[in-house]
């Protein structure tokens, strides 16, 4: 099969290099199609994407992308959020698990995010009524809510999941996060042998922190789903370890949470746990299943042994000997 690879910005031509060593090592049937996006395309060149990249896309469906920056408070819009919306990957889902080595305050978290991916705030309608007043538009729509509800639900009942929560800010936002909790209810209904409840986004964080165990599947909006992701990332570890997927019916989208890690970039240090268990889902949904649990073990065994990771893991190795020691791992396997 043919999968895109945006290698992307920052920490991403490192942790991305390491996605294409483990696929040879697996022997994967795999052609990358390598297109450049980002900011540092950006420098060299008029656009943001590599003329072609997008075609590619929409023919192939199967992309994996490194992290790519976007400038903070002016300047072009997140090139993420672009695809998303072009690729009408309406789904942003983001499993959280514990990793047995890596130090956290708390074992067997295992959630799963589904965030809504194709509206809310970061639909980017902003304007400045004057020089001292800034409206943003927060779109919520019932199609939309639906189907990442629909998605969640679905995605429980066929992995055994028993519970879906709702996260939500409905008793302020009573029109936008009323409608999304209301067509939650709704979709609930359909599917009642799956618990279902419903949370305020505030009191689910004080809950994460407490109690990260006591939460399976989480549904929420664009905004909430963003910010949670990297909250529950931290109580597995880290950043280098969250994998994700933006998924339409058609599009599939695979990076790590993190973005391009400036202040590591180019130093061999990034973890590239995350790029590689999003290249896991990768071949797992594309029926790979073999090779996604060989890659799995790989990871974790490497991990769990301790003695080639890298400094955010708590060892001293560089990205590349960390990703040869998985590999030379696989050959066990
Ligand atoms: P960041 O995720 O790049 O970095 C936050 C902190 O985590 C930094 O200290 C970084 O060194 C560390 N970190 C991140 N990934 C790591 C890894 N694999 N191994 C070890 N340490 C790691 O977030 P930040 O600094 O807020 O964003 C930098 C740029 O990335 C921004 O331009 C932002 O827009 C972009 N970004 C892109 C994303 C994407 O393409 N999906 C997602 C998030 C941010």
């Amino acid at each position: 099969m043919k999968v895109v690879l945006i290698p992307g910005d920052g920490i991403g031509k490192e942790i991305s290099e390491s996605v294409k060593k483990v696929s040879n090592a697996l022997a994967c049937p795999i052609e990358f199609l390598e297109y450049q996006a980002g900011a540092e395309y950006a420098k060299e060149h008029e656009s943001l994407l590599q003329d072609g990249l997008m075609d590619a896309i929409l023919e192939n469906k199967v992309v994996i992308k490194g992290p790519t920056a976007t400038p903070i408070g002016k300047g072009f819009r997140s090139i993420n959020v672009q695809l998303r919306q072009e690729c009408n990957t309406y789904q942003n889902i983001r499993p959280i698990q514990s990793i047995e080595g890596v130090k956290t305050r708390y074992e067997n978290i295992d959630i799963v995010i589904f965030r809504e991916n194709s509206e809310d705030l970061y639909l980017g309608v902003e304007y400045m009524c004057d020089n001292d007043t800034s409206h943003g538009i927060k779109i919520i729509t019932r199609g939309a809510t639906n189907r990442i509800v629909k998605a969640a639900f679905e995605y429980a009942k066929k992995n055994n999941r028993k519970k879906v929560t709702c996260v939500h800010k409905a008793n302020i936002m009573k029109l936008t996060d009323g409608l999304f909790l209301e067509e939650f209810e709704n979709v609930a209904k359909e599917y009642p042998e799956i618990e279902s409840d419903a949370v305020i986004i505030d009191a689910l964080c004080m809950k994460l922190v407490q109690d990260p165990t006591q939460f399976d599947v989480l549904v929420t909006e664009n905004l909430y789903g963003d910010i949670i992701s990297d909250l529950c990332a931290g109580l597995v570890g880290g950043l280098g370890f969250a994998p994700s997927v933006n998924a339409g019916d058609d599009v599939r989208i695979y990076e790590a949470v993190h973005g391009s890690a400036p202040d590591i970039a180019g130093k061999d240090l990034a973890n590239p746990t995350a790029i590689l268990l999003a290249f896991e889902m990768l071949l797992r949904d594309s029926g790979m299943e073999d090779s996604a649990n060989r890659l799995k073990r790989a990871i974790l065994e490497t991990i769990k042994e301790g003695k080639v990771v890298t400094q955010d893991i708590g060892g001293n190795a560089t990205c590349s000997a960390f990703v040869d020691a998985i590999i030379e791992r696989l050959q066990t396997i």
